[in-house]
């Protein structure tokens, strides 16, 4: 008679036991394929809800102690983005089996790709808990985009209230560079008011801000986020609108349903989805459990984590140089240098400059009239 055949169970630990690593811990509690056993937080508070929560855990007030007295086959990197680098190198040092990295990888897009870099030296496999691109809403967003039930994709549309672009901002950004394919973006532009001085897990960011950037097929997105952001949807804190050539879908962020208005739904149909019982962070933990049974990484998802990141950090660029275009890879950027010049004033005649009703035209371009 045949072994049924049972799946490994591994050990997993957390590193920073706060909102996302909250996500983390239920997840390894929850799922068949792991076991939660410890956990490292600085704050004494979170060490203790983590207890509470899960008896049977140990806990630690480093990650270095708990790598050195508990080593586990996965970590969770949930601290927040400025030291997820120093912990997931500290945790590469273990004989360890796969890795979870909260968004974004790190604070910047270097060390976000030193971060991948290392890991993937290793050949060790990786996941980056992207929601959206496991929860069954939005997968079933993307696939009726690649089915083309809206025609061609022209425009993702973001509006999101209460956040930033870094912290969520990269969750929606990441969403668009799948959407997209990882296509090549060209430029990014972003205008951030910065008054009231807000910071959010641990990095400064805007108060208000709009991100525009189009890839190199033209696909645009435009994404608004900020701490009081007014939605054009009631009761939702986060939009997305996509327009295509033959339709438009909205989706509102975590939310488990979407609008299409195409031929086949001329009036708008509402679409509602059971999310399933497993949350979005056991989705990618599972996928992780696969790929270590399997032996095969897949960089996928981390990958386009840090495309998002690329974008992010061209946006808080173009913000600090006064809302230039940014253009990508950001390793050949370069920013201009301050220009003396002051759209909206008249032009006087002097002090140079171009006119810009001689410009040459581009290729295929058709002549302006206005
Ligand atoms: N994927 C998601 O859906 C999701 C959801 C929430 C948060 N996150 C991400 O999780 C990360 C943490 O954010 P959060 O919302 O959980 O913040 P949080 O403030 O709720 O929790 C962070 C925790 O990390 C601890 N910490 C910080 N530095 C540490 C260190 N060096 N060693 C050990 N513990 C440390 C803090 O004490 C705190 O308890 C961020 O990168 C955030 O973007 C992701």
């Amino acid at each position: 008679m045949a072994l049924a055949y049972k799946a490994p169970v591994y050990t997993g630990s957390v590193v920073g036991a706060g909102n996302g690593g909250k996500g983390s811990m239920a997840a390894l509690s929850e799922s068949s394929r792991f076991r939660l056993v410890a956990v490292a937080d600085i704050q004494e508070e979170a060490r203790a809800a983590a207890r509470e929560l899960y008896p049977g855990i140990r806990t630690y007030d480093s990650h270095a102690e708990m790598f050195a007295d508990c080593p586990t086959d996965v970590v969770c990197v949930s601290t927040w983005p400025p030291s997820h680098f120093e912990v997931t190198e500290a945790a590469l040092d273990l004989p360890l089996r796969g890795i979870l990295v909260e968004k974004p990888l790190a604070d910047n897009f270097s060390d976000g790709r030193r971060l991948l870099e290392i890991v993937r030296a290793q050949k060790l496999p990786m996941v980056v808990p992207h929601g959206l691109l496991v929860a069954e809403h939005s997968r079933q967003v993307l696939a009726r985009v690649r089915n083309g039930d809206i025609g061609q994709l022209k425009l993702v549309e973001i509006q999101s209230d209460g956040w930033d672009i870094i912290n969520a901002g990269i969750h929606w950004l990441n969403f668009f560079v799948t959407l997209t394919g990882r296509e090549p973006v060209d430029y990014v532009m972003a205008a951030c008011d910065v008054s009231t001085r807000t910071y959010r897990d641990n990095m400064q960011v805007e108060t208000l801000a709009v991100t525009y950037a189009h890839t190199a097929s033209g696909v645009r997105v435009v994404m608004n986020t900020g701490d009081y952001v007014s939605i054009s949807e009631p009761d939702e804190n986060t939009l997305f609108r996509l327009i295509g050539t033959r339709g438009t879908l909205d989706f509102y962020g975590w939310a488990p349903r979407y609008r299409l208005l195409n031929a086949d739904h001329p009036d708008g149909q509402l679409f509602e989805v059971d999310p399933g019982a497993a949350t979005n962070h056991q989705r990618h933990l599972e996928n992780l459990a696969t790929e270590i049974d399997r032996g095969q990484p897949d960089y996928s998802v981390a990958e386009g984590s840090l495309a998002a990141l690329e974008l992010c950090e061209a946006a808080y660029l173009s913000c600090r140089h006064g809302g230039t275009a940014v253009t990508l890879p950001l390793d050949e950027y370069s920013p201009p240098p301050p220009a003396d010049w002051q759209p909206g004033l008249p032009y006087g005649g002097r002090g140079g400059g171009r006119d810009g009703r001689r410009l040459p035209r581009r290729h295929g371009q058709p002549g302006r009239q206005s």
